[in-house]
């Protein structure tokens, strides 16, 4: 049986361990069939002529691909913007007094519970987009923005018609625990229980629900709250992340860890028992070189001691209108290497397979590898450290998901 298609002349990031740097295979070859990967290697190990081999044959012309990009933490669907607390903290505001004045993600769940659902799709639709443009093909998105059972389960219907109208693989996490709703005020064991007792297990119960999310924070909820919805989460079979240490050390790393999370995600105040149980429990840590710079934070992440214990580590744009207004993946590779000191290699790490396990999605992707999805990215670099390298550029010339072209929505630069 012949392959659908078949892509010579080109040099593959497979980002599969191996022997060499980025998993990479120069003057190589790619084939596809059925929407899955159906052969990787080089050019000179074809088993055949390649006409014989597939039904359409294409010349990169010396290109490299990579997997397709995961964006594995972002809270795209929501109302309105929040420029206006920018220049507030441009000013000489911080995060922490807009939320305590009422500001912050509350500005936000207000716009986001006035929004109509088609609303809601058009405006994340623009950043979807442009996410797609730079060759993400899968991205987790969050609610949160509801706190409402109505809110919450119109955006996660919202992420679900986001992934079919731009054929992308989206991953949807609940985050109803990302504050405190203010009917709910000075009630937040109540309001947990509600997440808990009906929220949650009907969300659920819809088929909303890939993942559950909670904000383990001073300004949100904290570790017994958090454990709680962990427990029902795990009882409902759904698997859990978690928002930790964003600001200040509330032990979120091990709790995320305690509970077999997928990630455990900022981690800027992780302490070394934090890193420990993430490693034994094979936790991804996800860093947000975006909410960092866009907050001024100063606290870096503990990136050294995270990659002496061998935790997997996972970059993502957080995509938020309040932390990290962000839509390029490709800035977060440069930052994750800037800002965070991370290596080229790690950072494409970081949006390729250890994203995909982040989102317990590496039996299907995150690699170039036989068996997994056709999700791939052509780019006109000389080397994949240029992914990382230049700012503001964005050299993605095609992209394939599911084995199938995509068409990009601006000329390829
Ligand atoms: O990932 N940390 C909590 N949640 C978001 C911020 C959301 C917001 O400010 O609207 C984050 O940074
Ligand atoms: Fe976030």
């Amino acid at each position: 049986m012949p392959w659908d298609a078949l892509w010579l002349n080109a040099h593959l990031a497979t980002m599969a361990t191996g022997r060499t740097k980025y998993g990479a295979i120069r003057d190589a070859a790619l084939g596809i069939a059925g929407g899955r990967i159906a052969w990787v290697g080089r050019r000179a190990d074809l088993p055949g002529r390649p006409e014989v081999l597939a039904t359409a044959v294409h010349d990169a012309g010396g290109q490299w691909i990579t997997p397709g990009l995961i964006d594995c933490h972002t809270h795209i669907v929501y109302g309105g913007n929040r420029a206006h607390e920018f220049e507030m903290r441009v000013e000489g505001a911080s995060y922490t007094e807009i939320a305590k004045a009422g500001g912050g993600i509350l500005s936000t769940v207000r716009a986001t519970r006035a929004a109509a659902e088609a609303e809601l799709l058009e405006g994340a639709s623009r950043r979807v987009a442009q996410l797609a443009s730079e060759g993400v093909t899968a991205l987790e998105i969050k609610s949160g923005y509801g706190l409402d059972r109505a809110t919450e389960e119109k955006q996660l219907r919202v992420a679900r018609r986001l992934g079919e109208r731009f054929g992308l693989t989206v991953r949807t996490t609940y985050l109803a625990a990302h504050t405190l709703p203010e009917e709910y005020s000075g009630r937040a064991d109540d309001y947990i229980a509600f997440v808990c007792e009906e929220g949650l297990p009907q969300a659920a119960k819809a088929g909303l629900i890939d993942a559950v999310d909670a904000f383990l924070e001073k300004i949100a909820f904290n570790e017994a709250q958090t454990r709680r919805l962990f427990e029902r989460a795990r009882a409902l079979g759904l698997p859990v992340k978690l928002h930790a240490d964003q600001l200040s050390d509330g032990g979120g790393a091990a709790t995320a860890a305690a509970f077999d999370g997928l990630s455990a995600d900022h981690l800027e105040y992780t302490s070394d028992a934090g890193v420990a149980a993430m490693a034994a429990a094979g936790t991804v840590a996800v860093l947000l070189p975006g909410a960092f710079y866009f907050l001024r934070e100063t606290k870096l992440p503990p990136i050294a001691a995270l990659r002496r214990a061998g935790v997997p580590m996972a970059l993502s744009t957080d995509c938020n209108p309040g932390s990290s207004p962000v839509t390029s993946l490709l800035l977060m590779l440069n930052m994750g290497c800037t800002v965070f000191r991370l290596t080229a290699e790690e950072v494409l790490h970081g949006v390729t397979r250890n994203a995909a396990s982040a989102l317990g999605l590496t039996a299907s992707h995150g690699t170039l590898e036989v068996g997994k999805a056709a999700d791939f990215v052509l780019w006109r670099i000389a080397g994949p450290a240029e992914l990382a390298y230049a700012v503001g550029a964005n050299p993605c010339t095609g992209v394939v998901g599911g084995g199938r072209p995509r068409v990009l929505a601006r000329a390829a630069g």
